[in-house]
């Protein structure tokens, strides 16, 4: 290889120059920088046999190697701290606060729509002077069947219709049980009925008490299970919330007017309550009650099956059998009870047609209450 001239250098350190200026970046420039200065680099490979040249070009030709040097040197030096520049003035942009942007909020929870219908629900009854009180979910047997008058034979014992622990243990599938346990609770301390078995015979609980319990006037919100498949209107898991009035004199008149008190402060007063006959084996008489469709406005569709009405619960007075498990007189004492499901009345004010929706947990669908 010849030797490069003078001009052959001081064209490399133009080009040099115009791609340094033109370098986007500190690393395209560490690039150039190699590329030129290297140990393989074109300026270095450039001045590689300067020393066997004749002493008149070997000054001339140094003199142009380190007037290249210097150019390059200081290019690199120029564009080096523009670039750096120009990132330090990027990163100061990026950490800039832009106060005019909206805020980004921090999310706050709520209660879920069943829960806002339960603590309306208890509100209410508490205003008409009942105490609230809760059962075990994982009930006797003999206080969810036996002890509410149902016969060894009734079909919604078996076990297709509800999950058993044990023969004797099972998840409750109403919170109707609680209104014993509730009656029972009303007995004075020393009364053997509050040290009763709960399993005892019905009839032991009168048989064994020693007091004249006081009116028990409970509301009942609780959790409930049965084996169903989940439809429109049903659940496996589900609320209820029952009530019992036990005092002198109780008839079916009070129940009426306390159920339609309830459903208008619930719904709105130009609620319309509807009665029906029914049979529940502890209540006598017994009768559901409905309200009128609010999805349709009584014109029928798939919520209320057509009828224009929304069955809510059921209801009656509380059958004899049953104020002798809670160790009331029925000689003395009449009472009324009625239970029905939150989930029902929660889809019924907020116009929620699937039930399956309050069970999801979807946020989309929670945020909207
Ligand atoms: N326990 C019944 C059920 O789950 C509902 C019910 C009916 C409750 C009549 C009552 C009543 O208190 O009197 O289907």
């Amino acid at each position: 290889m010849t030797q490069a001239s003078a001009e052959e250098i001081e064209r490399l350190a133009e080009e040099a120059e115009a791609a340094i200026a033109g370098a986007t970046s500190l690393s395209e420039l560490d690039g150039l920088r190699v590329a030129y200065r290297g140990r393989k680099g074109k300026l270095t490979a450039a001045l590689k046999g300067i020393g066997e040249l004749p002493l008149e070009e070997r000054r001339a030709v140094g003199r142009a190697g380190n007037e290249a040097t210097q150019r390059l040197l200081s290019a690199l030096d120029r564009r080096g701290q523009e670039l750096e520049a120009e990132a330090a003035a990027g990163r100061a942009a990026a950490d800039q606060i832009d106060v005019t942007l909206p805020g980004r909020g921090v999310e706050v929870g709520h209660r879920h729509p069943l829960m806002t219908t339960l603590e309306r629900v208890l509100e209410i009854f508490v205003g008409m002077g009942y105490s609230v009180v809760q059962g075990p979910e994982v009930e006797w047997y003999a206080l969810n069947w036996t002890a509410l008058n149902y016969p060894p034979d009734h079909p919604a014992m078996d076990e297709q219709d509800s999950f058993y622990v044990t023969d004797e243990v099972m998840l409750r599938t109403h919170t109707s049980p609680v209104q014993v346990r509730a009656m029972r609770a009303m007995h004075d301390g020393s009364c053997p009925v509050r040290r009763l078995d709960w399993r005892c015979p019905p009839q032991e609980a009168l048989a064994s008490c020693r007091c004249t319990p006081p009116p028990t006037r409970v509301v009942v919100p609780g959790r409930t299970y049965r084996r169903e498949s989940v439809t429109l209107t049903h659940h496996d898991i589900f609320y209820q919330v029952e009530c019992l009035l036990v005092d002198e004199g109780i008839t079916f008149a009070d129940l009426k007017g306390v159920l339609a008190a309830f459903l208008r402060a619930y719904l709105g007063p130009t609620t319309r309550v509807r009665f029906r006959p029914d049979f529940f084996p502890f209540t006598e008489p017994s009768a559901d009650f409905s309200v009128n469709c609010e999805f349709c406005d009584a014109r029928g569709c798939r919520f209320c099956k057509e009828s224009g009405w929304v069955e809510i619960g059921g209801s009656g007075l509380v059958h004899p059998n049953v104020l002798i498990a809670g160790g009331y007189d029925p000689d003395r004492v009449s009472g009324f009870a009625f239970g029905f499901g939150v989930e029902r009345l929660a889809q019924r004010r907020y116009r929620i047609p699937h039930i399956r929706t309050l069970y999801e947990n979807d946020m989309r669908f929670l945020r909207q209450f």
